[in-house]
């Protein structure tokens, strides 16, 4: 059900938009409070007086009217919703979220938000097969926003094919199962490393590697999206804190673990940060100087905690579900699977790093679950959709353990 949840439908400029009374009652017998952005062009196909009506809002359609601005302004719009909903989603629409274009309301109401954006594309056959809303709607998703349908059938245009907006009723229910992943993990903590480690030779040296903490934090964002309380440890990287989790910032691998065991209990662990293995013996008080003819100083090295074997193997600490990651160059799947056994965790995500693969600075990852009852081949997806599969998987595992 919707019951409680406030949700603003953006209305573009498509034939579907007649539907969209219908949508709002929908939506409202699911319990939700539905107030509507009208762009001009939508206006052409559902009457504002219709949406009023059935909304039992005002309608809101001009950025620049000084009654709609000084009462609510279009961030107010945003800040009052829990979710946009943007039905139908036309293709100049979509592609005007994409470039970021703020030339409306509506489209001005989806830049200034950090709610949830759902979008239900509604259009001709051709514009929603043509390579630029295709690309368009990859952007999208990438992003983070969720697509409902379309879906195949009769068109206005008299054309048969996919594009037809999805019924609302179809809307209606995505938009509840949309709450209810929402709240997959709710209750649960969630612990996830990321990132490079960096380990000292003097106060101004020191070793590291080539992570980018691009995959750790897509993980730990797309947990704390199905409701975990999520801890990131990490690395140092470039990326910023993900949303909403709780995000600790260490440099050495001893000071990941430090965090990590400060983290526990935790119901699920993922190690996906690239620790580094060794680390000097000595690490020196003073910056070493180089005298001139001298030799190199000797790096005496010795090896680091491993994080993720010290927690798999925690006793009455160990988390419900531990995984762990396997970046390998060759054997990919024969060194996961052993390392399953070595370790001593749940799971194995292992992936190709090899420097043809881009995988460490890119965005993109091809991966193998490995788990007990075998190995899945995952397709490419992006780090991020990478995140959100295995977050839904660690839910229809936890879920399936507590049946
Ligand atoms: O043994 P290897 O480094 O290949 O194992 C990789 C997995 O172990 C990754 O999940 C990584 O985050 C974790 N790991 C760890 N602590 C270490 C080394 C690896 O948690 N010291």
């Amino acid at each position: 059900m919707l019951a409680g949840k406030r949700v603003l439908l953006i209305i573009s400029g498509g034939i579907a938009a007649y539907k969209c009374p219908d949508l709002v009652r929908r939506l409202r017998e699911r319990g939700a409070a539905v107030r509507c952005v009208l762009t001009q062009s939508g206006a052409e196909f559902v009457s504002p007086l219709a949406l009023g009506a059935v909304s039992e809002d005002k309608v809101y359609q001009d950025l620049f009217s000084l009654t709609d601005e000084h009462e609510m302004g279009h961030i107010n719009l945003s800040r009052q919703a829990d979710v946009l909903l943007v039905a139908p989603a036309t293709a100049n629409t979509l592609a005007k979220m994409v470039h970021g274009a703020a030339d409306d309301l509506a489209t001005t109401v989806l830049l200034a938000t950090d709610k949830p954006v759902v979008v239900a594309p509604a259009m001709n056959v051709r514009m929603w097969e043509h390579a630029a809303t295709q690309a368009n709607i990859a952007v999208l998703k990438d992003r983070g926003v969720t697509v409902i349908g379309p879906e195949e059938g009769d068109m206005a245009c008299g054309e048969y094919g996919m594009g037809r907006m999805s019924e609302p009723l179809e809307i209606a229910e995505a938009l509840t199962s949309f709450f209810h992943d929402g709240a997959r993990l709710s209750g649960r903590r969630a612990l996830v490393t990321s990132g490079p480690t960096y380990e000292a030779i003097d106060p101004v040296r020191y070793i590291a590697n080539r992570s980018s903490g691009k995959q750790g934090h897509a993980i730990a964002d797309a947990l704390r999206r199905l409701g975990s309380e999520t801890t990131l440890v990490t690395g140092p990287t470039r990326l910023p804190d993900p949303p909403g989790v709780n995000v600790v910032h260490v440099e050495s691998a001893r000071q990941m673990l430090a965090a990590c065991e400060a983290a526990l209990p935790a119901d699920i662990a993922v190690c996906a940060a690239a620790v580094a293995d060794w680390r000097v013996a000595t690490e020196a008080g003073e910056k070493i100087k180089k005298t001139p003819g001298g030799e190199p100083p000797p790096l005496k090295m010795t090896e680091n905690p491993d994080i993720l074997h010290t927690l798999s193997n925690a006793g009455n600490a160990r988390p419900g579900l531990v995984v762990g990651f396997a970046a390998e160059t060759e054997n990919v799947i024969e060194n996961a699977v052993a390392k399953l056994a070595r370790k001593g965790c749940d799971w194995i995500v292992a992936n190709d790093v090899s420097p043809e693969t881009g995988t460490f600075a890119g965005d993109a990852n091809t991966v193998h679950l490995v788990t007990a009852d075998g190995v899945e081949d995952w397709p490419e997806l992006t780090k991020k959709a990478v995140g959100a599969r295995l977050a839904a998987r660690i839910a229809d595992a936890l879920d399936a353990a507590h049946d």
